[in-house]
C-alpha cells in the first residue's frame, strides 16, 4: 500500500484519539513532517475545542495558521495535553530518531512540555536497534568540525547536511554507522559534547504511545511498564 494512505490513516487514527480527550479547551504540541502534516490538515474539524496549538517548526507554524488555528509560543502556556509527531525510526520501548526535517531540538522541547507524547508513523519505521537512519545532531555552526570529530570517536560517520540552517539557526551532522544498542546512554553521551544543542534521538523522553500505520490497519503500541 502506498506509504501516504499510511500516514493519513494513522494521522487520522491520532486524531480519533485526540478527539476523545475531556476537554474543551485543548493545548496541542504539533510536529513536523509529512506525517504531521497529514495530522494538522485534520485539525480543522477540531477548531472549537483547540485554545492553542505550539508548533514544533516554523513550517508547521505556517500551515497551522493558514488552515485558522490559533499558534502561540510555548512559553504562553503551561503543560501542553498532547504532542503528536513523526518519526524516522522507532523501537519495541518506543524510543525514536527523529530530526530528518531538521526539526529535533524544538520536536524535543514541545515533547518535553507534553503530559502525552503520540508517535505516528508508518510500518517501515519500526526497526528492532536503532541507527539504520542516520542521526541527527544539531550544532552551533562553530562547533561543526569539533563536534564531527567527537562523533566520529565514538564509531559514527558524521555528514554535514549541507545547505541546511534550523529554525534555531543551527546545522545538522546526520552521524551514520551507530548501531544504537542502548539509546538513554547515547542520547546523553552525544549531549554532553560541547557545541551539541540537541540530538535526534528521544529516549530520555521517548513516545507513549505509537500508532503505526500498516496496510492491516494501524497498530497501537504503548510504551512498556518502566
Ligand atoms: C522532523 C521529524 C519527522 O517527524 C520525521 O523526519 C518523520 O518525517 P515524515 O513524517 O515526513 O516521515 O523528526 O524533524
Amino acid at each position: 500500500m502506498d506509504q501516504q494512505i499510511l500516514k493519513q490513516k494513522v494521522a487520522e487514527a491520532a486524531f480519533a484519539r485526540v478527539t476523545a480527550y475531556h476537554s474543551d479547551h485543548l493545548l496541542l504540541g504539533i510536529g513536523t513532517g509529512t506525517t504531521a502534516e497529514c495530522f494538522i490538515r485534520l485539525l480543522p474539524d477540531l477548531k472549537s475545542r483547540v485554545e492553542a496549538t505550539v508548533a514544533s517548526s516554523d513550517r508547521s507554524a505556517a500551515l497551522l495558521v493558514e488552515l485558522g488555528l490559533p499558534v502561540v509560543d510555548l512559553n504562553a502556556v503551561g503543560p501542553l495535553d498532547v504532542y503528536i509527531d513523526g518519526a524516522d525510526e522507532a523501537n519495541s520501548r518506543l524510543h525514536l530518531i527523529k530530526g530528518g526535517g531538521a526539526a529535533l531540538t524544538r520536536e524535543k522541547i514541545v515533547a518535553a512540555a507534553s503530559r502525552e507524547f503520540i508517535c505516528i508513523a508508518d510500518v517501515s519505521k519500526r526497526v528492532a536497534t536503532l541507527g539504520a537512519f542516520p542521526l541527527p545532531v544539531e550544532v552551533i555552526p562553530m562547533a561543526r568540525s569539533h563536534v564531527a570529530r567527537e562523533l566520529f570517536q565514538i564509531g559514527g560517520q558524521p555528514v554535514w547536511r549541507e545547505g541546511v540552517t534550523t529554525d534555531n539557526g543551527n546545522l545538522i551532522l546526520d552521524v551514520h554507522g551507530l548501531e544504537i544498542e542502548d539509546p538513554l546512554s547515547m542520547e546523553s553521551r552525544i549531549n554532553q559534547m560541547t557545541g551539541v544543542v540537541c540530538n535526534g534521538l528521544f529516549a530520555a523522553r521517548p513516545a507513549d504511545v505509537l500508532l503505526l500505520g500498516a496496510p492491516s490497519g494501524v497498530e497501537e503500541v504503548l510504551a512498556p511498564a518502566p
